[in-house]
């Protein structure tokens, strides 16, 4: 079977208030120099963020805020999609089972959120399942640390079991609102039942970026079953 690689875009990367033209290319060309086919889930961002705020302000409850927040992804995996080309197809899908009949025929398949409640990372875990993907990137800002990384004595790791992830999501989870982890319970959940190894990496380092697209060292963050 062919090897497929699931990426989860974090919104952060791709949308700073406003979708970016100039960082969706500058993805799009990693992604574009690698021969694998790639399932990719993009996030929301600030401007999915500033949405969900307008629309509790409304007076409107959490389900009508994340449908619109998933519009947000959906635009910011639309403009990928443009930027990659006739390799990306025509669609955004919002069906896991579509997407997975659709990598028979074209290298990239994309996806924004789904369903109220989740996030995008949790789509991507659920998207890399069912692609039997080898393994799912998390392209972010920033690799795993012990704590906040811009604190003076945050310690990066570099190897994480699936145990260690879902007890530092869950540690996150009971914090404030605000104060994201980098991977939200549930998705820690998903790739820790289907033992789908999880690198994390700064998207902003282009050698990062794509090494741990092609299963190569990077100063990321590997998460599997047991330490290298
Ligand atoms: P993200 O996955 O981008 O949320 O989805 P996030 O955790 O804030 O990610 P980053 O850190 O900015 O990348 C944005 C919002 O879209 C809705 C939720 O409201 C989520 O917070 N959403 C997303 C859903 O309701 N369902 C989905 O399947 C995905």
């Amino acid at each position: 079977m062919e090897e497929i690689v699931v990426l989860s875009i974090g919104g952060s990367l791709i949308n700073d208030g406003k979708v970016s033209v100039e960082m969706a290319s500058y993805i799009a060309s990693i992604l574009k120099s690698s021969k694998k086919k790639m399932g990719i889930v993009v996030g929301g961002g600030k401007e999915a963020r500033l949405k969900v705020k307008e629309i509790l302000k409304s007076g409107k409850n959490q389900f009508y805020a994340d449908l619109e927040a998933i519009k947000v992804t959906r635009k910011n995996a639309d403009l990928l999609r443009k930027v990659l080309g006739k390799e990306a197809g025509n669609k955004i899908f919002d069906d896991f089972l579509e997407a997975c009949k659709m990598i028979k025929k074209q290298k990239y398949v994309l996806m924004g959120g789904t369903i109220p409640g989740i996030t995008t990372d949790t789509d991507a875990a659920l998207l890399a399942e069912a692609l039997y993907a080898k393994r799912l990137v998390n392209v972010s800002k920033s690799a795993i640390y012990s704590k906040n990384p811009e604190e003076k004595d945050a310690i990066k790791y570099d190897y994480l079991t699936f145990e260690e992830l879902i007890a530092l999501a869950q540690r996150e989870d009971q914090r404030r609102a605000g104060t994201n982890f980098i991977f939200d319970i549930l998705a820690s959940k998903i790739i820790a039942r289907s033992k789908i190894e999880t690198h994390f990496i700064d998207g902003t380092n282009p050698h990062d970026f794509l090494n741990a697209i092609e299963g190569k060292k990077h100063n990321g963050t590997i998460v599997s079953s047991s330490k290298k």
